[in-house]
């Protein structure tokens, strides 16, 4: 239990890194919560117009997800694993160095179960790719995708993964908030466009 508890401070620590801002300001592309919808995500990111950033912050904010399931698998097994994704999520979501006003996690839940279970993962982002391609919206890519990951964990055969593919997805939806009423009235902006 101590270790589990240390998996989840470290884990927390490591996912409430807010790449997008570090990225954004070492670009020097202004301050990203004036920007767009004032989200610190990669899809915030490419409003700013700058692709090498917001790519960047994609690969950062995933990879601190799966960095934190890679080490507490190694070190102490798959339920350490699945603490350290969990925790780096919400580490994302609420980072205590933003007064806990994070981003929406959908990078970091893709890097989370790419490494938790590769091919619920890659079968994630092939639910956001498919559905981006149609719609050419990050929000609602991102909701299927999050809604799709528990069925397909089942499918699978990761049902281990279901429990927290299920929680995640809650929060996903949650943070999703403000995205949904502008999916519902149509003024959802479409990738890349500042909306
Ligand atoms: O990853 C977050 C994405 O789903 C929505 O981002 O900036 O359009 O609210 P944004």
């Amino acid at each position: 239990p101590v270790m589990i508890g240390l998996v989840a401070v470290l884990g927390y620590l490591l996912g409430s890194v807010p790449f997008g801002l570090v990225i954004t300001r070492l670009f020097g592309l202004g301050d990203l919560r004036q920007i767009g919808s004032g989200n610190i995500g990669a899809t915030n990111v490419l409003r700013t117009g700058n692709k090498p950033a917001a790519l960047a912050t994609l690969l950062l904010d995933s990879g601190k997800g799966a960095i934190a399931v890679l080490i507490a698998r190694h070190f102490l097994g798959e339920t350490a694993a699945q603490v350290a994704g969990g925790a780096a999520f919400l580490g994302h979501l609420y980072p205590v160095w933003l007064g806990f006003k994070g981003g929406k996690g959908v990078a970091t839940f893709f890097g989370t179960m790419l490494a938790l279970a590769w091919p619920v993962g890659i079968a994630a982002c092939l639910v956001w790719l498919a559905t981006a391609f149609v719609s050419r919206i990050s929000s609602l890519s991102a909701l299927v995708a999050a809604a799709a990951t528990v069925p397909l964990a089942y499918f699978l055969n990761h049902r281990d993964l279901m429990l927290l593919a299920a929680g995640l997805a809650v929060l996903i939806f949650w943070r999703h908030r403000a995205n949904i009423q502008r999916l519902a009235t149509g003024s959802e902006p479409k990738i890349g466009k500042k909306g």
